[in-house]
């Protein structure tokens, strides 16, 4: 009996401590120790509104810069995630899109609201795998690279509206209720993950915005419960999809820069928040995305347009923390 017991307590300390972490993934860096990558959001619509063209551009800057892997920043598949593991959608807005050589590397993804009202585990399950052995989703996890760490966050289940006024739409909430419980969990597990990274530069990934002056403006329930947990440990950057544009938006009072790729596919909405400039160092409301190239004291972040233009650069550098935007 007494061998029952201890064998018992060893399975809960098992348990408590693997449940108390986020999932860590590693990811090599290039032999000179630089990383780069293309970051995308809000993109499935099986090529259209632009996303084809989105692909073809990134696939072209994926190619030049070498990348290493590609981050989504969620709304994977509208208008409603997928049904199921045998949605054709993976294949028709996915696999069959983003075809370019350069881009057959992981793809990691987080959830946004549109992924929650489909099959949510289906999106997060392994078996998608064997369609795409690129497609990595999960709800919240890290991807650690030797210079930089980046921490996924499940935004969604953050945001009130989703709950308490869902409208016509059906939010698929398996495995985040109680939402109490899973929030404060999630916190505490990314506030002990990003005290405890060594890594040069500290990258927190999330579909909705902490700070936007687009269409859905500012995450209020971001603001409350994430953001001082980013400021008080050196997070370096926020990215984000969810307003289908791209901006940059850095300020005097927080050395983060929140940096929005949401522009994979729909676009054009045009109802920026023209009397909201504060911090806004760029804003552009059509379709496009992000690369970011890192290095041990520099990192640099460009936004391209359909047609691979540069629209805007960011250029960051350890230790002066100065930031040229041209
Ligand atoms: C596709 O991109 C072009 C160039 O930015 C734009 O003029 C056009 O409206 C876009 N199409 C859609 C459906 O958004
Ligand atoms: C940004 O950094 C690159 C080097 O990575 C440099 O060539 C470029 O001039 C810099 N831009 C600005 C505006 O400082
Ligand atoms: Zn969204």
């Amino acid at each position: 009996m007494a061998g029952l017991g201890v064998w018992l307590a060893f399975i809960g300390v098992c348990f408590l401590n693997v449940s108390a972490l986020l999932q860590r993934l590693e990811h090599p860096v290039k032999a000179d120790g630089s990383l780069s990558l293309v970051v995308i959001g809000d993109w499935g619509r099986k090529g259209t509104y632009n996303q084809s063209e989105v692909s073809a551009q990134m696939g072209r800057v994926g190619a030049k810069l070498n990348i290493d892997f590609v981050i989504s920043t969620g709304d994977n598949f509208y208008d409603d995630g997928l049904s199921g593991v045998d949605d054709p959608a993976f294949e028709l807005s996915f696999s069959k899109i983003y075809t370019a050589k350069s881009l057959q590397k992981q793809w990691y993804s987080v959830l946004g609201n549109h992924d929650y009202r489909g099959d949510v585990e289906a999106q997060l399950n392994t078996i998608l795998q064997k369609i795409d052995p690129r497609w990595i989703c999960q709800r919240s996890f890290i991807v650690d690279t030797e210079i930089a760490e980046f921490f996924f966050v499940d935004t969604t289940p953050f945001v009130d509206k989703y709950f308490l006024k869902p409208k016509d739409h059906k939010y698929d909430w398996t495995g985040v209720l109680p939402r109490d419980k899973y929030l404060s969990k999630l916190l505490k597990d990314l506030e002990i993950a990003l005290k405890d990274s060594t890594a040069k530069w500290k990258i927190v990934v999330g579909h909705h915005p902490v700070r936007s002056i687009g269409h859905h403006g500012d995450t209020q329930e971001l603001i409350r419960h994430l953001l001082p947990i980013l400021e008080a440990n050196d997070v370096d950057m926020y990215i984000n999809g969810h307003d289908h544009c791209l901006e940059h938006i850095s300020s005097t009072s927080s050395q983060i820069q929140f940096l929005t790729s949401g522009g994979g596919s729909k676009a054009w909405k045009g109802d920026i928040d023209k009397n909201r400039k504060d911090g806004a160092k760029f804003y552009y409301d059509g379709q496009g995305f992000m690369s970011m190239e890192i290095e041990e004291s520099n990192a640099k972040v460009v936004y391209y347009d359909i047609f691979g233009k540069v629209l805007h650069v960011v250029n960051l550098s350890k230790g002066l923390r100065s930031v040229y935007a041209t």
